[in-house]
């Protein structure tokens, strides 16, 4: 009779095995932040990458030291050899590739934002439900200890009710970050531009700060670009619990401009995360305080929590549902901005975006 092998508590429900993690789409996010926290984890064995471009797919894969690479994303979940995958692709092709991965029962971790429209978060969301595995989406700021630190100094209630916000987020544009990728001006593969791009930063940051927006009244317009994409886009937000919010954001914005002025009844924070600082002013005659802000996150990073959830199996902090909130603030300010109407949560998925 074999020997009875007795499992402790303490590894019960945690997998023992490494994570086999790939990245589907080598581009700029996977190269800067995927793939170098997939190798630096002791966790995981970084097995396949996957792009339309061979030859990118060649040479990201040598230079991380990776044995396969793929231009078939389809043959890469069939061959078994991956638990969990990155998903770093053009945002037209979010919905499609995860709901794939999904029914392979692998775990997937998708870029911001969730995809180009509501209907098409609906689908990834009921793939996740169906699934074994789960769906991630890396809105990256709820990482940042700038907003981990703002949480909870509004969660312990230290500004009292929120009253009202202020929320920028903007940066010079697409070209510094990816120059060669031009899509992200183009409007059926991307869904939009600096709005879908970085206001759903903005949007998830409000969300989770905040609480769920109930209506806005909103502008989008391409002031500067020579494109048909919007580089500008503002809002007035009413948020459930009765606070009040602005909402900017912006590609032409250099230097870059990420900060809230986040206005409570006893109270004002304000959050700077390109400095970064976190300076809080009680109207005490105290004068402003500057918090400490951790060095690093609570969860380490993205990719760093979701490995932790897929290797217990259990759901990451930021989910599909999550990840349409944030999205479901993009589409009403392009539906206001189109109708000049103010646009009521929750939104109607089916018309046609
Ligand atoms: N979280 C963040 O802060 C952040 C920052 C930048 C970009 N992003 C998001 O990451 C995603 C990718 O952006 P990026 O800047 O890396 O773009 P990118 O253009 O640099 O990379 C995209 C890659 O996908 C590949 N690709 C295209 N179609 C493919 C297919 N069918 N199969 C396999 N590969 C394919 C392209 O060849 C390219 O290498 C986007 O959704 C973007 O919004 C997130």
């Amino acid at each position: 009779m074999g020997q009875e092998i007795m499992i402790s508590s303490e590894t019960e429900g945690l997998d023992t095995e490494n994570l086999r993690a790939a990245v589907i789409g080598t581009g700029a996010i996977a190269q800067r932040l995927h793939l170098p926290a997939y190798r630096k984890s002791e966790q995981v064995d970084l097995v396949a990458v996957c792009d339309v471009e061979e030859k990118k797919a060649a040479t990201v894969a040598a230079e991380f030291g990776i044995g396969s690479y793929y231009t078939d994303y389809v043959e890469m979940l069939e061959s078994g050899a991956v638990d969990a995958v990155s998903v770093c692709l053009p945002n037209h092709l979010h919905k499609e590739v995860v709901c794939t991965a999904l029914e392979h029962d692998v775990h997937v971790l998708c870029e911001k934002p969730i995809s180009t429209s509501l209907t098409e978060a609906d689908a990834m969301i009921d793939a996740a439900d169906a699934s074994d595995a789960f769906l991630m989406i890396d809105q990256t700021e709820r990482f940042n200890p700038v907003y981990e630190k703002t949480k909870e100094l509004l969660e312990k209630g230290v500004i009292g009710d929120v009253l009202s916000v202020r929320s920028r987020f903007s940066h010079p544009g697409p070209e510094g970050w990816s120059p060669r990728s031009t899509w992200f001006t183009d409007a059926a593969t991307s869904g939009g531009g600096a709005l879908i791009d970085i206001g759903v930063h903005n949007a998830d940051l409000v969300n989770y700060l905040f609480g769920s927006v109930s209506s806005l009244s909103g502008y989008s317009d391409t002031l500067s670009m020579d494109a048909d994409v919007e580089d500008t886009a503002v809002a007035a937000l009413r948020f459930e619990s009765g606070a009040l919010g602005t909402f900017e954001t912006a590609w032409r914005t250099d230097p870059e401009s990420i900060e809230m002025q986040i206005v409570g009844e006893e109270g004002v924070i304000y959050v700077d995360k390109v400095a970064p600082s976190l300076r809080l002013e009680l109207g005490n005659d105290c004068g402003t305080v500057d918090v400490p802000i951790p060095d690093r996150s609570k969860y380490d990073g993205p990719v760093e929590h979701f490995i932790q959830s897929a290797k217990a199996n259990s759901e990451p902090t930021v989910t599909g549902r999550d990840g349409k909130r944030a999205l479901e603030v993009v589409m009403a300010i392009y539906r206001s901005s189109e109708s000049e109407n103010r646009v009521h949560f929750p939104l109607e998925t089916e018309v046609e975006e």
